[in-house]
């Protein structure tokens, strides 16, 4: 019998995992290293996709050094406490460095010291429209976050930020923002689907590992959707909070797939609702969708 879903509560007027919000503190203290490097993303925008790209950059272009554990084994996701599997900073703490790290915190809610040690980032953003989607299906099949509700309901939750890891826009902007004092790569999904050569030439540089054309040429077929919805260390097949029958976790992988989900009024509603969210910042999203 599958066990209930697991609550969510608020954290400085956020909404995470009740887990995470119970265990805050020590998450807030959470000890950086100054070699880490952090992977950050709002949820659904291509964080386990940026996170075998740079798994396999770290390790020369080498797929089998990819294979050494499940990709959320291999980057601990600092926040994340679930019952019946290894927490986030259990995980990272029993980690030697160098270590890469996963977190969907909004800014002011990442820990002071990966500030302070001035650790490089690498943030993946992702068209609110298709992240909306995507995040849709993924409560649906996730029992660790609550039922997304109809998908007029979740719309609903989306615009207003009730949602887990809070408003998308305020998250997209602040990190954008974040870039002028942090050594930050921003990164766009729609940029890895249209040329995945030039975004992981972009990572390689980075990361000080310029690895040439064969070794970017393996990376770009290891981290194709296809291979990472095959690959049992991505395709997240083995985390009992899953339920792929209800929708796999590697799911569509493309670019405007809000056509097929979003009704007319919805797109008009969003698109007001946009403009007046994103006025007046320098972050700009493609808009050939
Ligand atoms: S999570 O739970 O926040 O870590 O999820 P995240 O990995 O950020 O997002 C999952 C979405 O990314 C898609 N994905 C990919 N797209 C293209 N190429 C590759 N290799 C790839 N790997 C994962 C995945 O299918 C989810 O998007 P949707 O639109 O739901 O398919």
């Amino acid at each position: 019998k599958p066990s209930p879903r697991l609550d969510v509560a608020k954290i400085k007027g956020i909404m995470l995992q009740k887990l995470s919000c119970e265990n805050w503190e020590r998450i807030w203290s959470f000890q950086a290293q100054p070699d880490d490097l952090l992977i950050a993303t709002y949820p659904k925008a291509g964080t386990t996709w940026i996170q075998e790209i740079v798994d396999m950059v770290i390790h020369g272009g080498d797929p089998a050094m990819c294979q050494r554990a499940p990709i959320h084994l291999r980057h601990p996701f600092i926040e994340l406490r679930c019952p019946n599997i290894p927490s986030g900073l259990e995980l990272a703490e029993a980690m030697p460095p160098p270590r890469i790290l996963k977190t969907h915190l909004p800014v002011q809610l990442l820990p002071p010291s990966f500030w302070e040690k001035d650790c490089k980032i690498i943030y993946v953003a992702r068209n609110a429209k298709d992240n909306l989607v995507s995040y849709y299906h993924f409560q649906q099949m996730n029992r660790a976050l609550p039922h997304p509700g109809t998908w007029a309901q979740y719309f609903e939750k989306f615009l207003a930020g009730e949602v887990p890891w809070g408003p998308w826009h305020d998250h997209v902007k602040d990190w954008w923002e974040a870039r002028e004092h942090q050594r930050i790569l921003y990164l766009f999904y729609e940029d890895m689907k249209k040329d995945p050569a030039h975004e992981i030439q972009k990572v390689m540089t980075f990361l000080e590992k310029d690895l040439g054309e064969d070794a970017k040429e393996k990376i770009i077929g290891h981290t194709s959707f296809q291979a990472m919805k095959e690959n049992p260390m991505t395709n997240y097949c083995a985390l009992p909070w899953f339920d792929h029958s209800v929708s796999p976790f590697i799911r569509k992988g493309t670019v405007g797939d809000w056509k097929t989900h979003f009704t007319v009024e919805q797109n008009e509603r969003f698109d007001e609702d946009y403009r007046t969210k994103m006025v007046g910042t320098s972050l700009n999203f493609c808009n050939e969708l």
